[in-house]
């Protein structure tokens, strides 16, 4: 087969983009401001110190470099309190609808996030075996919407980038998949991601139909 896939993790495999909203709001909430669902849609899919850059622009907030790394450690440190119960119980409904009936037809799929917690989650979620390749926030220097991260996975699933499918919900994700010449599909809404070559508000809403659509054109 000719054809491989590439998911994004965060708000595609689980409702982790959720915690990494509540531990953001949280910072910016003890440094005196607030920021709103729209601003943390330009978060979404977006590395953690870019991220924070990004927040205290907003808050028209400047912190020392000691200062900065402190309040990324605690964004993190909240974060992960927030997702540690989390367990295989918390992938995404539909999702391992479509997992599984890649790897029954030898699709191979690798994991393009850029977390440095991906590894982890999907661990807790005991998914880590299922992924041909894996390539996070440990493994890229230039953050989406530059495509390294789904090249990078491209060439370890030893696809060319125009034979792989990246689903995103991030904006930043679907325009790097688009400028790594993939087929890109958004989850989320039709409105945020109208980059997108399809959108589907989740994976509840993909038939398997399409899916091998895709997969075999
Ligand atoms: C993903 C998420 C972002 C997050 C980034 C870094 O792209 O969509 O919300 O900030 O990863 O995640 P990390 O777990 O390394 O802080
Ligand atoms: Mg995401």
């Amino acid at each position: 087969n000719s054809k491989g896939v590439i998911f994004d993790l965060d708000g595609v495999i689980v409702d982790t983009a959720r915690y990494h909203y509540l531990a953001w709001r949280k910072l910016a909430n003890d440094l005196g401001f607030d920021i709103t669902e729209t601003q943390n849609e330009e978060l979404k899919g977006v590395s953690r110190v870019a991220s924070l850059e990004k927040i205290l622009g907003w808050g028209n907030v400047s912190l020392s470099q000691d200062e900065f790394m402190e309040q990324m450690a605690i964004k993190n440190d909240n974060y992960l309190s927030y997702i540690s119960t989390m367990t295989a119980k918390d992938i995404l409904p539909g999702v391992s609808k479509v997992l599984d009936f890649l790897t029954e037809n030898e699709i191979p799929f690798a994991l393009g996030s850029a977390s440095k917690n991906a590894r982890g989650i999907l661990e807790k979620i005991n998914l880590y075996h299922r992924f041909s390749a894996i390539v996070d926030g440990n493994n890229v220097s230039k953050a989406k919407p530059n495509p390294e991260v789904f090249l990078i996975a491209a060439k370890e699933l030893e696809m060319a980038p125009s034979n792989c499918i990246v689903f995103e919900d991030s904006v930043a994700g679907v325009q790097a998949a688009n400028a790594a010449n993939m087929v890109s599909i958004g989850i989320g809404e039709k409105s945020v991601l109208n980059e997108a070559d399809h959108v589907f508000s989740d994976f509840t809403k993909i038939e398997i139909e399409f899916i091998k659509n895709l997969v075999t054109r």
